[in-house]
């Protein structure tokens, strides 16, 4: 199998969580005779700092040219005085943008090990498994007009979609609920705003098309307060851009963690992956990141480009085995026994390490 990943590690902590996330790759190539090169871009601050611009052309043509792309994070407290067209973050949803992908894939996961991080009770968050789909490309991020006026002191952005941008993505929402535990809910706003009338009467009508899987409809407000109460209750989510990007971090409590949430984004010319964490400048440096985050979206690397559902497991597996082994980042060192404080170095090569205890196993069990 041969992959050509565009890495794009970005600004804060993007390099040193990017770095473990190659490593895992690199050696899932190694273990399993696969041929993965990778090549470098600039994005975010870094991109500004170097070249003037967050997502130089450059980057935009190495990325077309490769069969998947993994990003660190952007974000840059240096850039917070810019216009959102000239932050770092602008790069990223260029990128998005340019690559097409329309279906952003966030699963969200309450694991036993990391009960004790979570402010849930464990009888709430163990066993969960959601997988928000969140559509990346419309809404109030791309929607125009959009500006300020400083003058008139007033600004403006706009929620647009068309029924066709509800369609691709619900549909990906339906394949891949047929594919689980058979259940979407999809979260809008349709008690206040056209545009989530428009979304859940078009998701009613995909809906139609997939008889096995049961769809229900949550207001946004409610939602919020459901995934906090009963989040075993979801299984595929499926909603709008900017609810999807609150939502989805909301999630992350669940989970124990921010650090924790893997994402790929897929639908366009090359599947775009990115943890959910940003670049949290504040540790950037100290060793102190989560790398799991970005290490997981490596298992979706594996899953949804490579075609290499075996070693996305093995990646994931390995991620568990560690947790329930008792190492920890900062971000999910919080109570429970037995608990072992590493780097993010550290934890990247404990990770490494089951990874690669499994995968000799499995070759093992292929060899009688
Ligand atoms: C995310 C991030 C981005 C978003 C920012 C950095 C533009 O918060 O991926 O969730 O809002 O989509
Ligand atoms: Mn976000």
């Amino acid at each position: 199998m041969r992959l050509k990943v565009a890495v794009l590690a970005g600004d804060g902590i993007g390099p040193e969580v990017t770095r473990e996330a190659t490593n895992i790759l690199r050696a899932v190539a190694e273990l399993g005779g696969h041929d993965f090169t990778f090549v470098e871009g600039l994005i975010g601050g870094v991109a500004i700092t170097e070249t003037g611009t967050p997502l130089p052309t450059a980057t935009v043509d190495a990325s077309l040219d490769s069969d998947a792309v993994l990003l660190g994070a952007v974000g840059d407290n240096k850039f917070n005085s810019l216009t959102p067209d000239k932050r770092p973050e602008a790069g990223l949803l260029q990128i998005r943008q340019a690559l097409g992908g329309f279906a952003n894939l966030r699963p969200s996961v309450g694991y036993k090990a990391l009960s004790a991080s979570s402010p849930l009770r464990p009888e709430v968050t163990e066993g969960v498994d959601i997988l928000f789909v969140r559509e990346l490309l419309g809404g109030l991020y791309f929607g125009a007009p959009r500006w300020w006026n400083k003058e008139s002191n007033e600004a403006i952005n706009t929620m647009r979609y068309t029924r066709d941008e509800v369609v691709r993505v619900a549909r990906v929402a339906f394949e891949l609920a047929s594919k689980r535990r058979k259940k979407v809910t999809s979260v809008d706003k349709a008690n206040v705003l056209e545009v989530s009338q428009l979304w859940r009467a078009t998701v009613t009508e995909i809906a139609k098309d997939y008889p096995d899987v049961t769809l229900e409809h949550q207001l946004v407000d409610s939602m919020a307060m459901h995934i906090m109460n009963v989040p075993r209750n979801f299984d595929v989510v499926l909603t709008e851009n900017l609810f999807g990007d609150i939502l989805s971090d909301e999630a992350g409590v669940i989970t124990g963690s921010l650090g924790m949430l893997p994402s790929a984004t897929v639908g366009g010319a090359v599947n775009l992956y990115e943890p959910v964490h940003g670049s949290a400048p504040d540790i950037a440096g100290t060793g102190k990141a989560n790398p799991l985050g970005a290490i997981l979206t490596a298992a979706m690397v594996l899953r949804h480009s490579a075609g290499l559902e075996q070693d996305a497991r093995a990646v994931e597996q390995a991620v568990f085995k560690v947790l329930e082994a008792g190492y920890r980042t900062a971000d999910i060192a919080r109570g429970g026994e037995n608990i072992q404080l590493v780097s993010t170095q550290e934890m990247g090569k404990h990770v490494h390490q089951a990874l690669a205890e499994s995968i000799d196993r499995r070759q093992a069990l292929h060899a009688v």
